[in-house]
């Protein structure tokens, strides 16, 4: 086993936070890991790194879980049924199902992080969520190193939420998702606002799954930073849930508010509005800030440490609450 010291975990974390790691290893195989787990169990695992606010070096054994691979488990004429081992890039996956015809996530393009914490938080863009092309996921209990099968249902999927971030979080490692994806009739989802738009400038009528991943990348590009440009962890916050009530009361103050329906009595309001509202948008200061283009953003222009941005997070939190009386839930993993 090959633990290297005071490594610099700068470079495998998307807000680009400099903070130490005492112990470090990279593990590229499930054998390894189990191998690891027998003797290491206060381990921190960081995989694309791309949903961790990093305040702190880290004490515990850093694992760099590195594991590649994609297979094909079964198909036929109408679907394709993948497994893809946890290190894989997740974007790079999606171009790869795009370019094979392979429908179902393709909405999802530019995502940063890796296939193995996809399914932590559900991740989600323009109408899609991740959980409904997962059929299962493979995750290595750390406490007895045993592989465990997880079926769609028993990860408790919600918006940017699981088992694996909630109820069980800290609890397992996972190695593998299997999705199930369309090879043909695929079920496109291309009404999200901005991406209908982007179609309709390209003429586009019948977009192809390259079509709307071409159309989801070019949003993407005009509102989100390039992790390999400016640090970030994609949405700082999430977009919070309020009743139906008290948006009426904000519509007054607010006639242009916009919110997206959640049920009969509730309504989910977009937070990088409330944060540009807020004055938020755009502020930088020093090395850190809110991004410019989707004050959901927080990003790292530099050498910013954690402390800082976490700091902007929760003074962001109080004047939300002070000035609309909504609680801004961060998304983001604070370690
Ligand atoms: N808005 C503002 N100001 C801003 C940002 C947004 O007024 O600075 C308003 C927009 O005008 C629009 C609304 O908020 O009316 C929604 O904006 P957008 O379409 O950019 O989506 P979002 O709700 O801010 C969510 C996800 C993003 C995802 C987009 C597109 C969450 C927490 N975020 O953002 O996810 O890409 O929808 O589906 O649900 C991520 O999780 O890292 C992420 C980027």
């Amino acid at each position: 086993m090959n633990i290297q010291e005071n490594i610099s975990l700068k470079k495998y974390n998307t807000f680009g936070i400099a903070v130490n790691a005492k112990r470090f290893i990279s593990v590229a195989s499930v054998y390894e890991l189990q191998q690891l787990l027998k003797v290491e169990k206060n381990i921190f695992l960081i995989s694309g790194g791309s949903n961790m606010l990093l305040t702190k070096d880290i004490e515990a054994l850093v694992v760099h879980l590195d594991i590649k691979g994609i297979s094909i488990d079964r198909e036929d004429d109408n679907t394709i049924y993948l497994t893809v081992n946890a290190g894989e890039n997740w974007h790079e996956l999606v171009i790869w199902c795009v370019s094979n015809n392979y429908g179902g996530i393709e909405n999802l393009s530019l995502i940063p992080g890796n296939v193995g914490t996809c399914p932590i938080q559900n991740i989600g863009a323009y109408g899609v969520e991740v959980k409904d092309t997962i059929t299962k996921v493979e995750a290595l209990e750390i406490e007895t190193g045993k592989l465990i099968q997880f079926s769609n249902e028993s990860c408790n999927f919600e918006y940017r939420n699981s088992l694996f971030k909630n109820k069980e979080k800290g609890k397992y490692i996972i190695t593998a998702v299997s999705f199930q994806l369309t090879k043909r009739n695929h079920n496109l989802n291309s009404s999200y606002g901005a991406i209908e738009s982007e179609l309709i400038a390209k003429k586009i009528t019948k977009p192809s799954l390259k079509d709307i991943s071409d159309a989801v990348i070019a949003v993407r590009r005009s509102k989100l930073p390039d992790p390999k440009e400016i640090g970030n962890s994609g949405s700082f916050f999430k977009n919070p849930v309020i009743p139906k009530s008290k948006f009426l009361e904000l519509q007054k103050e607010y006639p242009k508010a916009p919110s997206y329906n959640v049920s009969k009595t509730e309504v989910k309001v977009p937070a990088g509005w409330l944060i540009e509202q807020a004055g938020f948008k755009g502020k930088r200061f020093g090395d850190y800030g809110v991004y410019e283009k989707q004050a959901l953003v927080l990003v790292n222009y530099g050498n910013a440490t954690g402390k800082e941005i976490y700091k902007l997070a929760q003074k962001i939190q109080e004047t939300i609450m002070q000035k609309f009386g909504i609680s801004l839930e961060i998304e983001v993993n604070i370690i």
